[in-house]
């Protein structure tokens, strides 16, 4: 009974797991983006000539989406990873990790970032409460029609709830590629811009793996198919902060955020955006 159950979940979950080869194309970068390990390992790598990136074969329009990250270790400073969701057009949607890196020993930024129909200007920034270079962590997005939530190692540190009764735009109608990719940003990225990346380090390397996505795909003409079922399925389209969840974001944002577009009020003179006005859960 158990190795049949096991069995079971095994092919289903084949839909949502499976290799880089299966889930993702290399879109730029050449040799400087890597399947690896019979496509269980990815690597993208950063020189002086060239970033890297790759994105989802496929378009979701709502899911869970968990990717094992490990970032770029030893000076990274100047070099960002994002790792994000987003739609096409000039209207786009858009849902945001972005790693920005610093020189050794000192923290990197965890950047978030939501846009919706083109607008963004939703930042809240973190540390972390471990080195993100030494092992891998798991980065998770939930997107479902009711809100957002971004996870580190299953740690919600943001949520974005869908205000759409306040006027609040929520992204739900525009389906999503995930993309990640490895760049120069040193203009910015690291003390504002003021720490250069050291091109005698390059080339600087981040790895993937253990992607796993619970999602509606979407095909363009076809209404979204919705893979889901109850072996694997983590509940993700009702997910919502149970009172763990919420004292372990109230954790976060009490010792780890560093920045939060809501309580910028030099930014807002004219009044804060109007979600920010809600409770945030
Ligand atoms: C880099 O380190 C400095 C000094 O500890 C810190 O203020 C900053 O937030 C860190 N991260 C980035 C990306 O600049
Ligand atoms: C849409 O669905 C039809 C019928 O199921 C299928 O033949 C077609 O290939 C699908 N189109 C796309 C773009 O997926």
């Amino acid at each position: 009974m158990l190795l049949l159950s096991v069995f079971v979940m095994s092919s289903f979950m084949g839909s949502f797991a499976g290799t880089f080869y299966e889930h993702f194309d290399i879109t730029w970068g050449d040799h400087r983006a890597k399947i690896l390990d019979k496509g269980n390992l990815l690597t993208l790598t950063l020189d002086q000539v060239s970033g890297s990136g790759f994105q989802s074969k496929r378009e979701y329009l709502f899911g869970r989406m968990d990717m094992q990250i490990k970032l770029v270790s030893g000076n990274s400073a100047g070099t960002v990873t994002a790792y994000y969701l987003s739609s096409e057009g000039p209207n786009h949607d858009e849902i945001d990790f972005e790693f920005l890196g610093n020189l050794s020993g000192e923290p990197y930024i965890v950047h978030t970032n939501v846009y919706t129909q083109g607008k963004g200007n939703r930042e809240q920034q973190f540390h972390l409460w471990f080195d993100p270079t030494k092992d891998f962590h798991t980065y998770s997005i939930v997107w479902n029609p009711q809100r957002i939530i971004f996870l580190i190692d299953d740690i919600p540190i943001r949520v974005f709830n869908n205000e759409e009764s306040i006027g609040v735009p929520f992204p739900k109608r525009q389906p999503m590629k995930l993309y990640s990719s490895l760049w120069n940003a040193d203009q910015w990225a690291t003390r504002g811009g003021l720490v250069k990346t050291d091109w005698s380090k390059a080339p600087f390397t981040a790895s993937y793996r253990h992607f796993n996505a619970e999602a509606c795909f979407w095909s363009r003409g076809n209404s979204s198919s919705c893979v889901s079922d109850s072996v694997s399925n983590s509940g993700w389209h009702t997910l919502r902060l149970d009172a763990s969840g919420r004292r372990r974001l109230r954790w976060v944002q009490k010792y780890y955020m560093i920045y939060n577009y809501c309580t910028d009020f030099e930014r807002f003179p004219q009044g804060r955006p109007r979600e920010c006005r809600r409770h945030v859960y």
